[in-house]
């Protein structure tokens, strides 16, 4: 049995001061081990009153039965406002509802497998890129993989590769700006004042504003390619023609620029953050790539894009992904607030309070998973897995503000891992095994770091 690298859980009772600091180290391990098998925790401390919730009706409730008596919290997005602006990810109520209603076309069934060349177009070159990098030297494979992720976005959003001096010039910036984000999970958990997240380093505001800048460029040349009736069928034109059924407008520029943000900062850094995860499960398991590398040999087979459906034809390659989505989801926890008091197990939550539901917890809960700490992707084929995914699997979140990318990362994701199997052998790196900690998305700290070999052949 494989069991991956878990953080360490906290020990013993912590003073208010311990906690504090603990919880600013890094979140995933400030909590003791007991909390992923609790139904719900509840933490008060002066000023802030928050519940993590870990059982199945709870975070139903949450997510999908009541999500308008618990919109996203403002704690959370202050964070990420001067990047974000009103973007789909931090607006609630109407406006929320009718960006939702111009993005998600973009994103059904139909338009996916539109995107399909361009997702392994961007896999054809992360193949050659890391078969460029394979030798004696270990590789850092998360930089590889936000690379890679930057690359689908760019590809599939504006038509073109992250090699694009605009594309290149936002992916740097963006590196930046997320260097400068340790704050953004603890606004739940600490008592910081509110304006706290708001008091931003200069070098955020200074990365966000140039992301930006550069957008609001490709944004206005989109336009203009638009009316002179030469733009791309791909998905920036497919949102900027979207007219919302109901009140018929399209974005203007300044809205599309915000959505741009949101796709970026939503659609790259976490699915780089699963694929780094992924790759490292793989390296610890030698026999699983080999079969992993039959089936993306069988299934990818000959010249040109193969059609859609192999994509649905890459089990293994979706049992690992899904896997790895469950020992380390991008998204750790999303924070919600309470609109209204509500009552969760007897205890009064009253108007403000901060509700915490956490895919991390849920994935690792020895109530829902069996061995839940292991890496076992054949879990997926089982009943119990199947059973157990329904209570604790919410990498992408659930109801209505579920990711709207689920499905694109769900293509892409196990595409990338299928091609880079098929290519390179990867293995651990001795006295490098990585530790996750909570930062924009979960991360290795200092990295994820592999060696990879090609195959031969
Ligand atoms: C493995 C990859 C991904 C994971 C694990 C993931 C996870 C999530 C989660 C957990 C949320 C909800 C956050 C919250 O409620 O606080 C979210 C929202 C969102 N994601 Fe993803 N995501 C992934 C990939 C993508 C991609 C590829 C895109 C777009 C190209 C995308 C676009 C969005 C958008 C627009 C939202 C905001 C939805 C809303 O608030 O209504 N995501 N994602």
């Amino acid at each position: 049995m494989i069991v991956p690298p878990k953080p360490p859980a906290r020990e013993g009772r912590f003073s208010l001061w311990r906690y504090v600091r603990a919880f600013r180290r890094d979140i995933l391990s400030a909590n003791p081990e007991r909390l992923y098998r609790a139904k719900m925790a509840e933490f008060r401390i002066p000023f802030l009153h928050t519940f993590l919730v870990n059982e199945p009706p709870l975070w139903r409730r949450v997510l999908t039965e009541a999500p308008m008596d618990f919109p996203k919290s403002p704690r959370m997005a202050a964070g990420l406002e001067p990047l974000l602006g009103r973007g789909v990810f931090l607006t609630n109520g109407a406006e929320w509802q009718r960006q939702r209603r111009i993005i998600d076309p973009a994103f059904e069934g139909g338009r996916l497998r539109d995107t399909f060349p361009a997702m392994w177009a961007a896999g054809q070159a992360t193949v050659a890129r890391l078969q460029a990098a394979a030798g004696p030297e270990p590789v850092e494979i998360e930089a590889q993989m936000s690379h890679s992720t930057a690359d689908v976005i760019f590809r599939t959003l504006f038509s073109v590769p992250i090699e694009d001096e605009t594309a290149m010039a936002v992916f740097r910036a963006f590196r930046a700006f997320q260097g400068t984000q340790p704050l953004l999970n603890l606004a739940a958990f600490l008592p910081l004042p509110r304006w706290m997240p708001r008091f931003h380093r200069r070098a955020t505001l200074r990365a966000a504003r140039r992301i930006r800048a550069l957008t609001a460029e490709l944004v206005a040349a989109r336009r203009a390619a638009i009316a002179a009736g030469r733009a791309p069928d791909d998905l920036a034109t497919k949102i900027m023609t979207t007219r919302d059924p109901v009140d018929g407008r399209t974005f203007d520029d300044a809205e599309m620029v915000d959505q741009v943000a949101v796709f970026f900062l939503a659609g790259h850094e976490t699915s780089a953050s699963a694929l780094g995860w992924a790759l490292y499960l793989l390296a610890l398991d030698p026999d699983l790539q080999d079969r992993l590398a039959e089936e993306a040999g069988r299934e990818l087979a000959g010249e040109g894009v193969p059609d859609f459906g192999a994509i649905s034809r890459l089990k293994l390659a979706r049992d690992v992904f899904r896997e790895a989505l469950r020992l380390y989801p991008p998204v750790p926890m999303m924070v919600r607030e309470a609109a209204c008091p509500a009552e969760f197990r007897g205890r009064k939550v009253e108007t403000g309070a901060q509700v915490v539901v956490s895919p991390w917890h849920l994935g690792r809960n020895p109530a829902i998973w069996d061995e839940a700490d292991a890496f076992c992707p054949a879990r997926w084929q089982t009943p119990g897995g199947r059973a157990a995914a329904r209570d604790g699997f919410i990498p992408f979140s659930a109801g209505p503000r579920v990711c709207t990318g689920a499905g694109f990362a769900m293509v892409e994701g196990p595409l990338l891992l299928a091609l880079i199997a098929q290519h390179l052998r990867v293995a651990p790196v001795e006295g490098r095994v990585p530790r996750p900690v909570a930062q924009l998305t979960v991360r290795a700290q200092g990295g994820i770091w592999l060696a990879l070999t090609r195959r031969a052949g």
